[in-house]
């Protein structure tokens, strides 16, 4: 196995919890509580969960847009060196910035209306000081085109551009600088159906041209079935599972993937009606206090009372097999339910 690009450990990420007049802290959210993980070079890890299990602060730690309260977060350069991305300041930390960009979720809310393509593709090469004047209209020509966007419209503002051609621009823009890991954060979240395969077609294009590797970052498993080589699954700010995605599909060895892959719709019935629809109650524990024990307990259709709700440390990672690690007291007992591969 190569050496991985990325590797995190034990990191931990709180916000403040702020009452009153004066913004008394009162308490800290646990937004990422202790997450090892390694991303290989040239894949594409998958980081799933439902809303607010801390993925989006993951990844923003991971590109240093955010800092986090503790760990380590350890990057391997081009040159084959070792880098603490908790600790780079300065000038390290912003070659940092280059090699490790981030797309974000929201094509509409996320370009500056009164900046051109130009202006906005072309903003990181101008603060990391690569290239200004008609070097730097030349690259973001350039970048456009690789987008699958005309050279022509870099006079133009994003309002003239639909969802999809936005988040083009949104890539355009996260790929200038010549990073070598990004973060696509939701990236067809906020897109009609028709044009989601466009844009992962677009980055899995991208990915071999320029050999970059992805941490992509959704809550829709379809989507992440389709594109991802492995896929970590999250809750409450911690890690849960991790396999290769197949694997992970067919036979997961954590209650909360099963849980989570029995709601994945399948248009062929005999795949559709084979299992059965596990509900997850709508309450996720408040991660300023979480459940003690296994935090998943609370709402675990296995969970056996003195034992996963022992207060103490939740389970850490193990290995259930080739490549796979799952974080559950029970998962030598249980037969999980996984789902099929889907055809398409
Ligand atoms: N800047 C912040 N200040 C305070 N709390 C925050 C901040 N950012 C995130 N949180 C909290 O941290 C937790 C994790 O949030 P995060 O946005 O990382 O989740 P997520 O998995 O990306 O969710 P979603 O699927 O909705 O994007 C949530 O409880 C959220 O409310
Ligand atoms: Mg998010």
């Amino acid at each position: 196995m190569t050496a991985p690009i990325l590797e995190v450990q034990d990191l931990h990420v709180r916000f403040p919890v702020k009452r009153g007049l004066f913004g008394r802290t009162v308490g800290h959210v646990r937004a990422v509580d202790g997450v090892d993980l390694a991303i290989q070079p040239g894949e594409t890890l998958g980081l799933v969960g439902e809303s607010g299990c801390g993925k989006t602060t993951l990844g923003r730690s991971i590109a240093r847009i955010i800092s986090p309260t503790a760990g380590l977060i350890r990057y391997r350069d081009a040159a084959g060196d070792e880098v603490d991305l908790t600790t780079a300041r300065n000038r390290d930390l912003r070659e940092l910035q280059r090699q490790i960009r981030v797309v974000f979720q929201d094509p509409f809310s996320s370009l500056n209306p009164r900046m051109t393509l130009l202006q906005v593709i072309g903003e990181p090469l101008r603060n990391h000081n690569v290239a200004t004047g008609s070097e730097l209209e030349d690259r973001v020509a350039g970048m456009l085109s690789r987008v699958g966007l005309s050279p022509k419209y870099l006079h133009r503002y994003p309002h003239a551009f639909s969802g999809g051609e936005r988040q083009r621009v949104n890539i355009a823009r996260a790929l200038i600088l010549e990073p070598r890991l990004v973060i696509a954060d939701e990236p067809v979240s906020a897109l009609d159906v028709s044009v989601r395969a466009q844009i992962l077609n677009l980055l899995r294009d991208l990915q071999e041209e320029l050999g970059l590797t992805y941490l992509f970052i959704s809550h829709d498993l379809s989507v992440v079935e389709s594109v991802c080589d492995r896929v970590a699954v999250m809750y409450l700010g911690r890690m849960v599972e991790v396999a290769p995605t197949d694997e992970l599909y067919t036979r997961p060895r954590h209650p909360y993937t099963e849980a989570l892959l029995s709601a994945v719709p399948r248009p062929d019935p005999r795949l559709r009606d084979a299992g059965r629809r596990i509900r997850l109650a709508d309450d996720l524990p408040d991660p300023a206090d979480p459940p003690p024990g296994c935090t998943f307990h609370t709402r675990c259709a296995y969970a056996v009372p003195g034992s996963c709700d022992v207060p103490g440390g939740a389970p850490a990672l193990e290995r259930t097999g080739p490549g796979h690690r799952a974080a559950c007291l029970r998962t030598d007992d249980l037969s999980l339910a996984g789902i099929e591969p889907d055809p398409v």
